[in-house]
């Protein structure tokens, strides 16, 4: 890594030609020709900043969570072994539900990957490893920019003061997911085009609560089920460590957001929480179109386009998808958040009989975040076991 003006992770050629759009809509930005793909991306904010002047601390329950975390805050040069040697092969899961997909995928007749061997899967391993790690560390520096919206929009002064310490806690998520990246495994991949257009719509929209909803409760649950998951798969101590401390700032977030936009809600007209129910389901049930790392495979060697149909066959004869695991964890976190806003029966049931249909609801009696945000503190644990 250097300090001079950067290239976009993984932008190639290719990834350049894709990103050519991405330009400065305001011309007097001094942004070189062509330099605005490569190094940064532009969006355009369109809610109000508020500034307060009322400086009561009257909302108890956030004022617990920005004590509790001021005190929760970790260092990620002190608290992380960066000296720990990592074995890139060792960070495969070979028996994974995506693993075993590609096994099987080479095994489907005129497959391109069809002469594949060990040597060729667990390389495989390795960047489907680096892509997920990639996609952390983009989500992250999006979280950290929805964190600093939230400060400047939110028209509470408790809120303002709990954003700002999240501000500071995705700052400290991007930096340890580059971190591992550049030192431990490699050359980064690009974001997701679906990752960021769901971050870009929520930094642009001109609803302040719009950025709570999709950061908080929508990509913070999809981020606590990705890294329980990846958590669960690796004995890698360092890898480990790391995600128990960014999960148990993250679990703290979706409290927040719970917090904020429960008594937010209570307030809002049928029409408003409509908006809000639709704004669910376009990014549940519509609107599931997922990346299938197509830099991956070109990084192999393997034509994308020519695989994903013997993807989706072998896919097919799964028993079961090798992403329901995964899919499930989501929903069991984002269901019952969802139902303490009291989103799920709004307008008559709008959003309780849709997912219904979609047989989501069966996680709604599970433990929301705000009930068991405390349990997930792994930094307060090693703490005590410390002293
Ligand atoms: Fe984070
Ligand atoms: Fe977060």
């Amino acid at each position: 890594m250097c300090c001079s003006p950067g290239r976009r992770p993984g932008s190639g050629a290719r990834s350049t030609v894709a990103l050519a759009t991405v330009t400065s809509a305001d011309n007097e930005h001094p942004v070189a020709a062509g330099e605005t793909a490569a190094t940064f991306k532009l969006v355009h904010d369109h809610a109000d900043r508020i500034y307060l002047w009322d400086y009561e601390r009257c909302r108890t329950q956030l004022v617990t969570l920005y004590n509790k975390a001021m005190g929760s805050q970790w260092n990620s040069v002190t608290d992380l072994d960066w000296d720990l040697d990592v074995d890139p092969e060792g960070l495969v899961d070979q028996g994974s539900p995506s693993m075993q997909l590609f096994r099987a995928t080479a095994a489907e007749p005129g497959s391109p990957i069809a002469s594949w061997g060990e040597r060729e899967f667990t390389a495989l391993g390795i960047e489907m490893f680096k892509a997920s790690i990639s996609q952390f560390m983009h989500g992250e520096q999006g979280a950290m920019l929805t964190a600093a919206k939230i400060v400047e929009t939110v028209p509470w002064i408790d809120a303002k003061y709990y954003a700002a310490t999240q501000t500071m806690d995705e700052a400290r998520h991007t930096e340890v997911f580059a971190k591992y990246l550049d030192l431990k495994v490699g050359e980064a991949y690009p974001m997701s085009p679906f990752l960021e257009e769901q971050i870009t719509v929520l930094l642009e929209d001109s609803r302040w609560d719009i950025a709570y909803l999709g950061m908080q409760i929508v990509i913070e649950s999809l981020a606590l089920a990705a890294f329980g998951d990846m958590l669960r798969r690796t004995s890698e101590p360092l890898l480990a460590k790391l995600l128990r401390y960014v999960m148990s700032d993250e679990a703290r977030h979706v409290a927040f957001g719970i917090l904020t936009l429960k008594e937010l809600y209570t307030g809002l007209t049928d029409a408003e929480l409509k908006d809000r129910q639709e704004f669910l389901l376009d990014n549940t049930l519509r609107n599931r179109a997922r990346s299938t790392t197509p830099e991956v495979w070109e990084r192999l060697g393997v034509d994308a386009g020519a695989l994903v149909p013997h993807l989706s066959a072998a896919a097919g004869k799964m028993k079961a998808s090798p992403f329901a695991g995964f899919q499930r964890g989501f929903f069991a976190k984002l269901v019952p958040n969802v139902g303490k806003l009291g989103l799920l029966d709004a307008n008559r049931g709008y959003l309780r009989d849709r997912w219904g249909a979609a047989g989501l609801l069966e996680f709604e009696h599970a433990d929301d975040t705000l009930s068991d945000y405390a349990s997930y503190d792994e930094v307060a644990k090693d703490r005590s076991m410390a002293r």
